[in-house]
């Protein structure tokens, strides 16, 4: 079983650059940020109390994302594997996604890192708000989501890398060259 998490800041591409591994390597797609904006979107409980955090650019608490991951993950049927897309985002996640895997006899193959400088993701993600509308795609909130990544978020590169999966990635330009990069490191890991 093929097992990658995506992993980035806010408008690193992790969503574009995962439906182009999906396609190449047979796997699921578990997207986190998606999961939760379906919850909003059909009015239920949790898509309440996501809906606030979001809207503010704070992370749903560990307990509550945990059990959304375990539940999505149970549901999947077949498939090569899974993409993780925007989980894991805090230490307590990683460390609790290692033991879901390991209960099933597997493991994390690759974390790949889509390095973004962030004037670049404040562009693409003030574009992306003006022409899709994600209600967190406006300045005041991108600024508070690169302050949560900077603070919560990016200390999981070190978590990666003493794992010995952390994959670095140019993330910034053509998005071909950067699938061909993201191609070469899962590659090397097969
Ligand atoms: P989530 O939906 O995961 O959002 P995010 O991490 O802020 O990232 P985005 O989806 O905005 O960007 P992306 O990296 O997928 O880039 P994309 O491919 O879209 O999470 C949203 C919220 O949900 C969080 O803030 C949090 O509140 C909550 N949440 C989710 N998971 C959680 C968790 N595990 N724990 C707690 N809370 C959680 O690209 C962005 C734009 O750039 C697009 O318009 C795209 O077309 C463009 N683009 C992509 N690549 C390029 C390129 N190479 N060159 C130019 N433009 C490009
Ligand atoms: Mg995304």
């Amino acid at each position: 079983m093929l097992n990658i998490v995506i992993f980035g800041a806010p408008g690193s591409g992790k969503g574009t650059q995962s439906a182009r591994i999906v396609e190449k390597y047979g796997l699921n797609h578990i997207s986190t940020g998606d999961v939760l904006r379906a919850e909003i979107a059909a009015g239920t409980e949790l898509g309440k109390t996501a809906k606030a955090l979001i809207d503010n650019g704070q992370l749903i608490p560990d307990e509550l994302m945990i059990g959304i991951l375990a539940a999505k993950l149970d549901s999947l049927a077949g498939g090569n594997g899974v993409i993780f897309d925007g989980f894991p985002r805090t230490i307590a996640q990683a460390e609790e996604l290692k033991k879901m895997l390991v209960a099933r006899g597997q493991d994390v193959t690759a974390m790949l890192e889509l390095d973004v400088p962030e004037d670049e993701l404040m562009d693409r993600l003030l574009k992306r708000g003006q022409a899709s509308g994600r209600a967190d795609d406006n300045e005041e909130t991108i600024k508070k989501r690169l302050v949560v990544y900077a603070e919560q978020t990016a200390p999981l590169k070190d978590w990666y890398k003493n794992e010995g999966k952390h994959c670095y990635i140019n993330g910034f330009g053509e998005l071909d060259r950067i699938f061909e990069d993201i191609v070469a490191a899962i590659d090397s890991r097969l």
